[in-house]
This record gives structure tokens, C-alpha cells and sequence, in this order.
């Protein structure tokens, strides 16, 4: 007899929801967000508002009535101006057709997780990595394979092409690509980025290209795409968002692109997931690709003075190593047991400088259990502020 309530509403629910993991941010954040003054930089985010235009672009749009539904992968204008964007950057030529506009790039990736994988079927993903790349993977029945990156003598992280390739099985579907990636900061060269085209080629795997922070790099060129090394044909899905480049994490505006023919496919999806996303913020978002260049240099030249900022003030503390990121805005501390870390998890450690430094930081193992030992912290925010964080963290846990 099946019982007529539910006792355990939780234990009830598929294997797959059940099996979804809780994020280390939030307990670390909910223990400080109230406190106005920790210092926050737990979280991808930047401490910089959007900018007005284009608020004042959302503005103009919902006085004029674009309140209502549109199309379900996005309005026509905005897919041109992505193409325009594309070509612009990256130099590459991409049809209308292949984007879909999401509920920012976490949409973007579950729906590429929807569309791609069978039950079961395995997803290979470079950690310490963004939790959510794994958690939508579960969440749509496949399985996510971690491959760990290395880390070099001066302490960068690399990734092995070898090492994806190890990993992969007959159940193997996705090969998942984040570059420049949280947390590491590492960068994929151009040319590996080809050796993995090719071998996904040879594998007739997929590559779920997260390319979120592309323009954030601290060499002289962008981050390469992987739509510079693939073919209309390539099984390709790059995501990509509004959030990182214009300071736009709470309008949940993202961007993905896919195969050309698949635009059928992407519409009813896109239908199923969200019927869109909204309308005005939708002009608001050509707003911001059309006339957002130069912010996105803004936002980049602030983070290489903080990332500066950080990397040589960090580096002086005891037990701590820190490398300057190729790209995205997060250093990714070591913290040696000893003096600094006095024997505890990166969670607890995190819970610390919270307490004693009311710094805000993430843990490590937040982004997988390969991240023990080390502490995220994001420097996309002021110099000023930057400087503050060196200064509390250096007061707990002292210079060398
Ligand atoms: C690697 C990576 N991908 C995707 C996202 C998605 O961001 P959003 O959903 O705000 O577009 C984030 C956000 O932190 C991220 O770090």
C-alpha cells in the first residue's frame, strides 16, 4: 500500500535531486550577509552597479510596453546584436539562428545538460570548478567525472589534455571547458583548444564551451573562444552571460550557442524553461552589447589593479601562496597547515576569517573536494576595498 501522505517529503523525491549538493558559499554568506561591515567577496560578483544606460534602456523599454511574451529563444534584434558582438571580439561568424537567450549562463548550461544528456551518461569537468556545472548534470540524470587540474612548481593550476582524455568512457558524453576559469583563473591557448576540438571530433563527444568571462584576462588578448576553433557542425555548446561583462548578475541574462540546425530544438526549450526572458530586460541587453564596450574596459582594467593589489599583499602573509590569475576575477589561495591554517578545513578556515578578519571569503572545497586547502577570493571590486581585505586578512593571519 503506497502511504497516502509523505513522511519525508525530501526522501521521496528521484535519486537525482535527492544526490544534488548544498552550496559551501551560502553557508560561509548566510553566517555574514547581513553584516554590513564584513567585506564580501565570497561570491562572482562584482561591487560595481550596472551601469545607467543601460538601466535606462530597461526603463524606456517597459514605459514603451515591451512587457508582454516574445519569442521563446529571444527577440530577433538581440540575436543580431549578439552575432555583431561575436564578430566584433573573437572575429567569428555567427548566424542569428545559433543563439538562444537564457536566464543567464546558468540557464544556459542546464538547458544544454537537458538537451545533450541521456540518464546515466557521463559529463568530464575540469575541478576545483563552479558548483552549478556539476550540480546541472545531476540534475538533468547524468554523471558528473571530475578531472583535477594540476598545478605547476610556481603553484598555477594546468590542465593536461591527456588528463581529460583519461577520463573519458564509453558512457562519456560532454567534454566541459570553463576558461577562463572560476576558480583556478586558468587559461586554454588557442591551440589546445584545437587538440580538444579534435579529439572530441575523433570521440564524437560533445564540448560545453563556459566562456562567461572571457574578456576578463590580464595578457594583451581576450580569452579564445572555442567558435574561433569549431565549425557550424562541431558539437558545440559555448555558454556565455550579461552578469560578469556589464555588472548584471540580478537580471539573469545569458546567452548560448549552439549547432546550426538546432534552433528548433532550442526554441521548444527554451519554451519548457522560462518562455523567454523578459522583454525589456531583453532590450536592455542589446543596450548593452551595442554601446557596452567600453564598461567591459572599465570593469577589467579595476580588476587587474585589484587582482595586483591582492596578489602582492597576499603573498606576504604566512603560509599563504598565492599566483596571479590568467583570467576570471578570483584568486585561488593556498593556505598551508600550520601558523595560518591551524590545522582546520578550508570551511572552517573560511568560517574564521569571517569571525576574526570579517573578511568574506569562499572555501575551497566549495568548487569540489580538489579545492581543500585553499580559500576563493573575488577582486573584482575597488581597489580601495581591496586594499581593506589585505589589511584585515594580514592583521589574523600575519606577514611571514
Ligand atoms: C564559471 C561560471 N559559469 C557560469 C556562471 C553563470 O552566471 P550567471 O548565471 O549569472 O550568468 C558563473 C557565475 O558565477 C560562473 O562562475
Amino acid at each position: 500500500m503506497p502511504d497516502t501522505v509523505i513522511a519525508d517529503p525530501a526522501a521521496a523525491l528521484p535519486d537525482r535531486i535527492q544526490g544534488v549538493g548544498t552550496s559551501q558559499i551560502g553557508l560561509v554568506a548566510d553566517k555574514g550577509r547581513d553584516d554590513p561591515d564584513v567585506v564580501k567577496l565570497w561570491i562572482g560578483e562584482g561591487d560595481l552597479p550596472t551601469p545607467d544606460f543601460i538601466v535606462e534602456a530597461a526603463h524606456r523599454a517597459m514605459l514603451a510596453g515591451e512587457t508582454r511574451y516574445t519569442y521563446s529563444r529571444g527577440l530577433p534584434r538581440l540575436h543580431q546584436a549578439l552575432s555583431d558582438y561575436h564578430r566584433r571580439h573573437w572575429g567569428v561568424e555567427v548566424a542569428p539562428e545559433r543563439f538562444t537567450v537564457t536566464a543567464g549562463g546558468m540557464n544556459a548550461i542546464m538547458q544544454a545538460c537537458q538537451a545533450l544528456l541521456d540518464p546515466g551518461e557521463e559529463v568530464i569537468i575540469p575541478s576545483p570548478n563552479w558548483p552549478n556545472l556539476a550540480e546541472s548534470v545531476r540534475v538533468t540524470g547524468g554523471v558528473p567525472v571530475s578531472v583535477p587540474y594540476r598545478r605547476t612548481a610556481d603553484g598555477r593550476f594546468s590542465l593536461p589534455l591527456e588528463d581529460i582524455l583519461a577520463a573519458v568512457t564509453p558512457r562519456t558524453r560532454i567534454l566541459v571547458v570553463n576558461s577562463p576559469s572560476n576558480p583556478t583563473g586558468w587559461v586554454m591557448p588557442l591551440a589546445e583548444m584545437e587538440a580538444l576540438r579534435d579529439a572530441a571530433r575523433e570521440r564524437g563527444l560533445w564540448i560545453l564551451s563556459d566562456e562567461v568571462y572571457g574578456h576578463f584576462t590580464y595578457g594583451n588578448a581576450i580569452a579564445p573562444s572555442f567558435l574561433q576553433v569549431c565549425t557550424p557542425s562541431d558539437r558545440l555548446i559555448v555558454a556565455s552571460t550579461f552578469s560578469k561583462n556589464w555588472a548584471m548578475t540580478g537580471w539573469r541574462a545569458g546567452w548560448m550557442v549552439y549547432p546550426a540546425g538546432l534552433e528548433g530544438v532550442f526554441n521548444k526549450l527554451g519554451q519548457y524553461n522560462t518562455t523567454s526572458i523578459p522583454t525589456f530586460i531583453q532590450h536592455a541587453a542589446v543596450a548593452a552589447l551595442e554601446e557596452g564596450d567600453g564598461f567591459i574596459r572599465t570593469m577589467v582594467s579595476r580588476c587587474a589593479e585589484s587582482r595586483t593589489i591582492m596578489v602582492e599583499g597576499l603573498s606576504r602573509l604566512k603560509g599563504v601562496t598565492v599566483f596571479p590569475p590568467e583570467g576570471a576575477f578570483y584568486l585561488m589561495a593556498r593556505v598551508e597547515p600550520g601558523e595560518a591554517n591551524r590545522g582546520e578545513t578550508s570551511l572552517e578556515l573560511a568560517f574564521r576569517l569571517l569571525r576574526e578578519a570579517k573578511v568574506g571569503v569562499a572555501p575551497g572545497t566549495a568548487f569540489g573536494p580538489e579545492g581543500e586547502g585553499f580559500i576563493r577570493i573575488c577582486f573584482a571590486v575597488s581597489p580601495e576595498l581591496a586594499r581593506e581585505a589585505v589589511t584585515r586578512l594580514t592583521r589574523v593571519l600575519g606577514t611571514r
